[in-house]
């Protein structure tokens, strides 16, 4: 918009500089026509002082034009520059924001991958210590029969059982009744994955 502005008051600028440069031509015009009134009286004389002088006022028209046109050209400039130097600041703010949330997913990434490892190299800690924080173990000891079977019985009922993982996790997550006697387990305060965590380590028990 600015830069619009300032081309259309340069070409403004230059007409002016146009016109009065016609102005000076027309007051100049009738000069010539004087002159020639004093040509009849002196001719030889009256005429080389005429045209120095309209060349000196012509090319003095013609500088201011000049002067006129360059400050105009200098102010598009700048303005193109300034205009040119804020897109680049915004495009430096929006790089930046970009990268910032593209190290933010990153981190987030990493921090997923990170815990997934963790629990795939420790898991039996994992299973152990949430077998605690849900009371499995309340009523199940690790190889000694409590309410319901000790966790060494189960892992060498289902030992070599393709279906063992799948069996436990339904019995943990909905409960089991008639398996292993009179008492039956009430369905257990775990998600599909904690339930699985839990059978995969209760079968790998020895
Ligand atoms: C209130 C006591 C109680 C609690 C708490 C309990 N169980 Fe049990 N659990 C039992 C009983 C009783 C059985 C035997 C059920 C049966 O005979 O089918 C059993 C059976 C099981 C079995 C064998 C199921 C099968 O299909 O053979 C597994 C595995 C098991 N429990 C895991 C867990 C886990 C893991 C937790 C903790 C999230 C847990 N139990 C919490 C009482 C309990």
């Amino acid at each position: 918009m600015r830069i619009k502005l300032l081309l259309a008051s340069a070409v403004f600028a230059v007409g002016i500089g146009s016109l009065s440069c016609e102005q000076q031509k027309q007051t100049q015009e009738p000069q010539p026509a004087q002159e020639q009134k004093a040509q009849e009286v002196k001719p030889q004389e009256a005429q080389p002082p005429a045209q120095p002088q309209v060349k000196e006022e012509v090319k003095e028209v013609k500088e201011a034009v000049q002067q006129e046109v360059q400050q105009a050209q200098e102010q598009v400039k700048e303005a193109v520059k300034e205009q040119v130097q804020q897109a680049q600041e915004k495009v430096e703010e929006v790089k930046d924001q970009v990268q910032d949330k593209v190290q933010e997913i990153k981190d987030k990434i990493q921090g997923t991958e990170q815990a997934q490892a963790q629990q795939e190299a420790a898991p039996a800690v994992d299973a152990k210590a949430l077998a605690e924080k849900k009371g499995c173990f309340s009523c199940h000891g690790i190889d000694k029969k409590k309410v319901g079977p000790a966790y060494t019985e189960v892992a060498k009922r289902y030992a070599g059982k393709e279906s063992a993982v799948d069996e436990l996790v339904k019995s943990i997550v909905k409960g089991s009744m008639g398996k292993w006697g009179s008492i039956p387990m009430a369905p257990q305060p775990v998600s599909e994955q904690e339930a699985k965590v839990l059978a995969e380590w209760i079968l790998n028990i020895k």
